[in-house]
């Protein structure tokens, strides 16, 4: 089986790296088994990944991403997720990235964050450079609904660089919620299903 490796990376810290890994992984564990990497030397993914082992139905391994080039190639996952550090220069994060087919940049919908993500949408840009086949996207998170602010960011980031993918993730408590219940959004029955919905688009755009 060919893995696909997804990885979560902006050196803005809070911007939703760890949620949207997670629940992505989660998503796609339901397609094909997952394994879902902590790339990030705090370990938030660590609690989660104690709780996941007994998610049923859902075909996912929880692992840390290991020091030097990565782990052994691995033929059971059809998909990696991999949560970086907010550090360009973390060497977990530089053999990530090189060894990621997609790179998501989660930006939250400020004038701030946009500018504070300006670098690593330059370091995303020299490594496709380097490497063309390599993918790499802003994807807006905690949109508050249709509001002149929201479409403002949109603009904004599709002007900083990067490709902006069209499925954008809201703000929504359900996000902070589940987490604390050492859950994904998959996990929390109809409060969850907006959240569901929004993930389940995202994974069909990256899956395209
Ligand atoms: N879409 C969202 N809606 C509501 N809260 C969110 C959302 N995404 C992230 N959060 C919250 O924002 C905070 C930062 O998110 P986190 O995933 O830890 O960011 P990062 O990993 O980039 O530092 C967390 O408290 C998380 O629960
Ligand atoms: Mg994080």
């Amino acid at each position: 089986m060919v893995t696909r490796h997804i990885a979560l990376f902006n050196a803005k810290g809070g911007c939703g790296k760890t949620t949207i890994a997670w629940n992505l992984a989660m998503g796609l564990s339901r397609r094909a088994p997952t394994l879902l990497l902590d790339a990030d030397p705090q370990g938030s993914l660590q609690h989660w990944a104690d709780w996941a082992t007994e998610a049923e139905g859902f075909e996912i391994a929880v692992g840390e991403w290991p020091a030097g080039s990565g782990p052994d190639a691995q033929e059971d996952y059809a998909y990696w997720v991999t949560d970086c550090a907010p550090v360009l220069e973390d060497p977990r994060t530089r053999s990530v990235l090189a060894s990621a087919d997609l790179v998501l940049l989660p930006v939250l919908p400020s004038a701030l964050d946009l500018w504070a993500s300006q670098r690593s949408v330059e370091a995303m840009e020299l490594l496709r450079e380097a490497r063309p086949g390599l993918e790499a996207y802003l994807l807006l998170n905690q949109i508050e609904g249709q509001s002149a602010l929201s479409r403002a960011s949109q603009k904004a980031a599709a002007a900083i660089g990067l490709p902006l993918l069209p499925v954008h993730i809201g703000r929504r408590a359900i996000y902070r919620s589940a987490a604390v219940e050492g859950r994904s959004v998959y996990q929390t029955g109809r409060r969850g299903i907006a959240a569901v919905d929004e993930i389940e688009r995202l994974i069909e755009e990256i899956l395209k």
